[in-house]
């Protein structure tokens, strides 16, 4: 078992929940409450409510302070344990950011979650769809997508000092890059958002040697259809039941997704259970 240093978790949000997709006749969502009302946890979320669950202190990192007061308050309503839920509003993707979230921990050993993704605010997208025929595409879709490989290496490079100080005192120094099964396929009206999580699993296979020399540990995980919200709005679920039908996405079936309680479990097996694969895989049920 290894020590629990705190977890910053750069990405953590949640949606109100606009429609409820099921599996085996259950939601697949997470919920979570906010300010009284059922909300859906994305990715980062759900790994702090399942790390905190773990016995490990969380710094949750989104550009909002109202907002991550409100996942806590909703995290400590869901009985996790308000001692480990400590959060930081920064704007992730700048240097000012990346200084006030190494502030935040306050000397204290770390590891990093990297959950960015586009936030609500960042663009905004016709319908809220993201998945467009490519003349429908703007060069200003493309470069906020790829801003996420650039938040990542910034982020990167404020932190390594310190997690090079962590190795120097043979402390555990990690880092879990969430990327996206669209990293390593594509898909119909994905040219956005598959090259730019291609752009980001690359980056992360391109610097996991020099990490390793470091002596810190990278973990990819990739998750395919996960049911934060993402896929609510009507524009969305149209475009996936066209990958369902017409590309067989789902192998047939309709389309469905996994709880992003499921990525959190990737993510504590890559932080904490010994011979965890760097590269895991977290996909909706009978997704391709
Ligand atoms: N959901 C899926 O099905 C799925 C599938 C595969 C891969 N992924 C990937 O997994 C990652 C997480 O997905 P998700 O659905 O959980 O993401 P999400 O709901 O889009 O969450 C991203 C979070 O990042 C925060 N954020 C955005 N820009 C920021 C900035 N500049 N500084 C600080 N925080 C910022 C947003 O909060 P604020 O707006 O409050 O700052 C938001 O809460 C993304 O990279 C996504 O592409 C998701």
């Amino acid at each position: 078992m290894q020590i629990r240093t705190t977890c910053v978790i750069t990405g953590c949000g949640t949606k109100p929940v606009r429609h409820v997709f099921t599996h085996d006749n259950e939601p697949t969502h997470t919920s979570i409450p906010i300010c009284g009302i059922d909300h859906k946890m994305n990715i980062g979320t759900a790994c702090a409510a399942h790390l905190s669950r773990h016995d490990v202190p969380v710094l949750m990192v989104a550009r909002n302070s109202d907002s991550l007061e409100n996942i806590r308050n909703g995290l400590i309503d869901l009985g996790c344990n308000a001692d480990l839920i400590s959060y930081c509003a920064a704007d992730a993707t700048t240097d000012t950011g990346a200084i006030e979230i190494i502030k935040a921990l306050d000397g204290r050993p770390f590891s990093w979650i990297q959950s960015l993704g586009l936030g609500a605010g960042t663009y905004d997208l016709p319908d809220e769809n993201p998945y467009l025929p490519v003349e429908k595409i703007s060069p200003k879709l493309l470069e906020v997508e790829l801003g996420i490989v650039v938040a990542t290496h910034c982020l990167l490079t404020h932190f390594l000092p310190h997690l090079r100080e962590q190795v120097k005192k043979d402390l555990p120094a990690k880092i879990v890059f969430i990327t996206s099964m669209s990293g390593v396929r594509g898909y119909r009206f994905g040219s956005a958002h598959v090259a730019a999580k291609h752009a980001l699993t690359g980056f992360v296979r391109g610097i996991h040697a020099e990490l390793i020399d470091m002596g810190i540990t990278p973990f990819e995980v990739r998750p395919g259809g996960i049911d934060t919200g993402f896929y609510d709005p009507e524009s969305v679920r149209k475009v996936m039941d066209v990958l369902a039908k017409q590309d067989n996405m789902w192998s047939g079936f309709p389309p469905t997704f996994a709880p992003p309680l499921k990525v959190a479990e990737a993510v504590y097996r890559a932080l904490f259970i010994d011979g965890c694969p760097i590269e895991q895989e977290v996909r909706a049920p009978h997704q391709n």
